[in-house]
């Protein structure tokens, strides 16, 4: 049984009355959750490692949520974790990690977050969820509040590509476009709409939702059977796969699971690096960036408001470090990752690749160094992003002299 043992404010150390809140009803800030987790034993652990049960729910006991009977899964974790010899050979790093996270029951790894989320709004009896979204949290709660027999409501700013709302409109959410940019009208109104509706918040702001990506972590000591990474690279935009990965590896370290914890990165697009910004700075704190237009969409955020100082802090604990690339270097992991490893992820989360590249060039990473990226959404949710020549889609007289021409045309 998931059980909460406190949930404090990291602030100002107000200790929340009622299980029932999200935020500090002192300073405003996110709560954190620290479940009792004391009792469990390497054996319980193995248990869980050993379960039938392939998704997140393998480790129940670290989740904040009491009754089995709540839990709304559609099958979420357990994702591949290949070794990347090709990909790795071209970027000089052999021992290359992908953690595939494409495969996530809606393309993202946005389904950690919320099959835990919409699992504790089930046990609170709610009935709408909501969130703010540029695309893949939209599909992802859409899908678990629908499986949950939760209402739900999605936000999404003007502008954003028809193709993005698709998931969540096939799993019924209400989807509002709203006349506004995201990091500010958009956030504005859902603030306000939370309040005046009451309806379940299932953004970064949600730290029961948080918990979900402490998931990463337990697989991947479970995938290296009990060793663990030197470097894990994030696609980092509000800093929750940050702050929970390290959150999991310091459970585990504190049951003596295992002996040390992997250094951490946050990749961003430097078109809205606002982490790495404050992290180069030396900041406890993110100062908040205009976003520019960046092909990684989905890490288009300006203002990690909730859990931004949290992520910078687990990266200077871990050691790690904070890295943002160009989006021709997005562009030309995405191509590297599809070509050399057979898995196609959209720009944002090729993010992970290209800092690993970089880090490898500058030296900071060393060439023996085991290294994970994570790959965290599906190439199909932003396909526009590859590019076709007139030349190739120009269809050909059905002929083996006119098949000739244009394989050769095509591979020039
Ligand atoms: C594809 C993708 N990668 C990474 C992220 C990073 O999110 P976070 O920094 O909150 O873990 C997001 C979400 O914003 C995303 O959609
Ligand atoms: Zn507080």
């Amino acid at each position: 049984m998931g059980l909460v043992k406190s949930l404090r404010c990291p602030k100002c150390g107000h200790e929340a009355e009622s299980r029932r809140v999200l935020q500090c009803a002192d300073c405003r800030s996110i709560l954190e959750i620290q479940v009792k987790i004391d009792h469990l034993t390497r054996s319980d652990f193995e248990g869980m490692r050993q379960s039938r049960d392939r998704s997140i729910w393998r480790w129940f006991d670290f989740f904040p949520v009491e009754k089995r009977s709540s839990v709304v899964s559609l099958g979420e974790g357990d994702t591949p974790l290949i070794h990347a010899r090709r990909l790795g050979e071209k970027i000089g790093i052999a021992n290359l990690y992908l953690k595939n996270d494409t495969v996530l029951p809606t393309g993202s790894l946005k389904d950690r977050s919320n099959s835990v989320g919409m699992s504790v709004a089930r046990e609170w009896g709610v009935k709408t969820a909501a969130v703010m979204s540029t695309g893949n949290a939209a599909a992802s709660v859409a899908a678990y509040a629908a499986a949950a027999g939760i209402e739900s409501v999605v936000m999404v700013p003007k502008g954003t590509a028809p193709a993005k709302i698709v998931q969540a409109r096939a799993h019924g959410a209400t989807v509002i476009v709203v006349d506004g940019d995201f990091d500010n009208e958009v956030a504005k109104l859902y603030k306000t709409a939370l309040k005046e509706f009451g309806w379940y918040d299932c953004l970064s702001s949600n730290p029961y939702r948080d918990e979900g990506k402490k998931s990463y972590a337990y697989e991947m000591v479970d995938q290296l059977d009990g060793r663990v990474h030197d470097w894990v690279i994030h696609p980092t935009a509000g800093g929750t796969g940050i702050y929970a990965m390290w959150k999991g590896y310091q459970e585990l370290l504190s049951l003596s699971l295992i002996e040390s914890a992997p250094k951490l990165v946050a990749a961003q697009s430097e078109a809205a690096a606002a982490i790495v910004a404050a992290f180069e700075k030396g900041l406890a704190e993110v100062e908040p960036v205009v976003a520019r237009e960046t092909v990684a969409e989905s890490i288009q955020v300006g203002n990690p408001v909730s859990l931004g100082w949290r992520a910078l802090a687990a990266l200077r604990e871990s050691r790690g470090t904070a890295v943002a690339v160009t989006d021709s270097e997005i562009l030309e992991a995405q191509t590297l990752i599809g070509r050399l490893a057979g898995v196609f992820v959209e720009p944002a989360a090729a993010t992970s690749v290209a800092a690993a590249k970089k880090l490898r060039q500058a030296g900071v990473v060393d060439q023996n160094d085991t290294v994970v990226c994570n790959l965290t959404g599906h190439g199909l949710k932003q396909p526009e992003a590859i590019r076709f020549s007139e030349k190739e889609l120009t269809p050909i007289a059905p002929t083996l002299q006119a098949l000739r021409e244009q394989i050769k045309c095509i591979r020039e």
